[in-house]
């Protein structure tokens, strides 16, 4: 048994000539949320429908859960849950009656269905319409009850492609709030492909980010950020009048201080690495010039994504 939960190597598919998967290799450990993230015909839903062996793939080896997808398909989606991009109910069949259909499909004992089924209905605050038939739900009911059919099974790999599409607000929140606990509170592993980068910074601790199915960068937030700006900046702003050309002198000679440029109360100090900065509040301190802000820049996923993206254009 190997430790990942997900290793793709070289994995291609391609319609015709088009290279939806160009050659992606990444692997996704237990307990990870990780994002798929790039533009539209990224190749996000080919990957989720591949490594489901849904598709299979052109060349490239893939294992999910040390099974090969395209030939155990089965047995890798019982222990999946998929929420695909535009999920399909039984919409003459009430909710109730299609987590019943699915959750039998997955394998759950009739003994241990109808209070999954009632589990699952009240989470998504669909118990209230639990025996409506589908068609008289609106979409984001029918998101929810999407959800609980991908949940039902409590599958140890959960694929979600764009959940919170056509969710309200509050909708939204409260499953991303469910996917921040899927992972660290129940083990599960994520797999989150999404156009919301606010929400792929909340909840991804990777991210692949992709364009033409390939995979231009991968890791943490931090990581790809140290990577595409491997310099660390802080802005310190001296209280009102404080002269900050003469606060300059002060830490320029600072070991790890590289750069310090000043203009009015502002300071814009380029450092070797983060762990200098409280040695330039120290020394601005001892000098007596008074700190109203210190603010190291950090950067965001949109940051990066646009950053990377631009480069490919
Ligand atoms: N069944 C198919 N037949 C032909 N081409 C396909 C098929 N499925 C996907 N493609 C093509 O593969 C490319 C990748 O599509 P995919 O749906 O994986 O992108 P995506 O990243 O999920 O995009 P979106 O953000 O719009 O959902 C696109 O160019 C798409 O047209
Ligand atoms: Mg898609």
């Amino acid at each position: 048994m190997t430790e990942k939960i997900i290793q793709v190597e070289n994995l291609q598919r391609t319609f015709g000539a088009n290279r939806a998967v160009d050659g992606m290799t990444f692997q996704v450990e237990p307990g990870e949320v990780f994002g798929l993230l790039g533009p539209n015909g990224a190749g996000k839903t080919t990957t989720v429908r591949l490594l489901n062996g849904i598709l299979p793939p052109s060349a490239g080896t893939m294992r999910v859960f040390d099974l090969d997808p395209a030939a155990q398909g089965e047995l890798v989606r019982r222990q999946t849950g998929v929420l695909t991009e535009t999920p399909s109910h039984y919409e003459r069949l009430s909710a109730r009656e299609n987590l019943e259909f699915f959750g039998t499909l997955t394998g759950i004992a009739p003994a241990d269905l109808p209070r999954r089924v009632d589990e699952m209905l009240s989470f998504f605050e669909l118990a209230h319409r639990a025996d409506d038939k589908v068609e008289t739900f609106s979409k984001g009911m029918k998101q929810r009850l999407a959800l609980a059919r991908a949940l039902i099974h409590q599958p140890p790999l959960l694929f979600l492609d764009e959940p919170t599409s056509g969710l309200d607000p509050e909708a939204a929140q409260q499953v991303n709030d469910l996917i921040a606990n899927l992972g660290r509170r129940n083990g599960q592993t994520v797999i989150l492909a999404t156009h919301n980068l606010l929400d792929a910074q909340r909840l991804c601790d990777r991210v692949a980010i992709l364009n033409k199915g390939r995979i231009l960068a991968l890791g943490s937030l931090k990581e790809l950020a140290r990577k595409l700006w491997p310099v660390t900046w802080v802005d310190v702003t001296l209280f009102n009048g404080a002269s900050a050309e003469s606060a300059s002198a002060s830490i320029q000679a600072l070991r790890g201080v590289r750069q310090v440029s000043a203009e009015k109360e502002s300071l814009a100090i380029q450092v070797e690495a983060e762990e200098i900065i409280p040695q330039v509040v120290s020394a601005l301190a001892a000098n007596q010039f008074p700190i109203l802000k210190v603010k190291p820049r950090d950067y965001t996923l949109e940051d990066i994504y646009f950053a990377l993206q631009a480069g490919e254009a």
